[in-house]
């Protein structure tokens, strides 16, 4: 399967930054990703417009949004819909990220609606799942990823399910290692991947076997290549590190 490469940008970069990271990108990838490898710049809405059409017409380089309301319009002051996502030029959505969960009290319930309104809207979706410090150490880890998966995946419809193979990707980011230096041991990563592939085969039998699971949650340069080797391990969501295009770059051939 097609390993994906995501950089999530999250609260970073006015429009002239996001240009020339873009730009950069755009540069060094026009004549193809390394091993055939897509990336997705997952940018701030205001940086929609400028990062895709810096990045147009490069193949495996595609634009996404962080969040959006699952709503076609209307009175939700403050949000964005995915109509505008596209207009601005994205085609994939990030839902149920642990930023949103944790600081925005994103519910399961939020998570799979907009999981599923994103696909009905044509989209391609990333859903983030992962377990908290706490969760971990309490043994909670297959529960909690059981319960994310769960209410995000099942109550998509056979047409929506159709969908999944072109249009979904997971995310597993364990909420302790984002951001914090702390990357999952390979032994943790093999097993809350191959925890996940478990749960998604319960969930949609063989299907379950091509959707990628990405990893997240301090990927470097330096641990990158470790990383993507895994069993189970089909991509990498990475933050911090995404931001400057040398070091997205080095994990995206890594
Ligand atoms: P860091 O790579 O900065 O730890 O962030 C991971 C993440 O949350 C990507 O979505």
């Amino acid at each position: 399967m097609q390993k994906i490469i995501a950089a999530n940008w999250k609260m970073h970069k006015i429009r002239p930054q996001a240009g020339e990271t873009a730009a950069e990108l755009a540069l060094a990838l026009k004549g193809g990703t390394p091993l055939e490898r897509l990336a997705v710049v997952f940018a701030p809405f205001t940086d929609l417009a400028v990062v895709a059409d810096a990045v147009a017409g490069v193949k495996n380089l595609e634009v996404g949004a962080q969040n959006f309301y699952p709503e076609e319009q209307g009175a939700f002051t403050g949000e964005i819909s995915p109509a505008m996502v596209r207009d601005a030029g994205g085609e994939w959505l990030l839902t149920g990220h642990s930023e949103r969960r944790h600081i925005f009290d994103e519910s399961d319930a939020l998570v799979a609606r907009k999981t599923a309104y994103g696909l009905e809207k044509g989209f391609k979706v990333m859903l983030c799942v992962g377990e908290t410090l706490e969760e971990r150490e309490a043994g909670h880890l297959r529960d909690v990823l059981d319960r994310q998966l769960r209410t995000a995946i099942e109550p998509l419809d056979a047409t929506l399910r159709a969908r999944l193979p072109q249009s979904f990707a997971i995310a597993y980011e364990p909420v302790w290692a984002i951001g914090t230096g702390k990357v999952a041991g390979p032994a943790e990563v093999l097993d809350a991947h191959l925890v996940t592939r478990n749960i998604l085969t319960d969930i949609l039998g063989v299907a379950a076997q091509d959707l990628p699971i990405l990893y997240g949650g301090s990927v470097k340069p330096d641990n990158a290549g470790a990383l993507i080797n895994l069993d189970n391990v089909d991509g990498l969501l990475v933050g911090g590190a995404s931001l400057e295009a040398k070091s997205f770059l080095q994990i995206l051939g890594a």
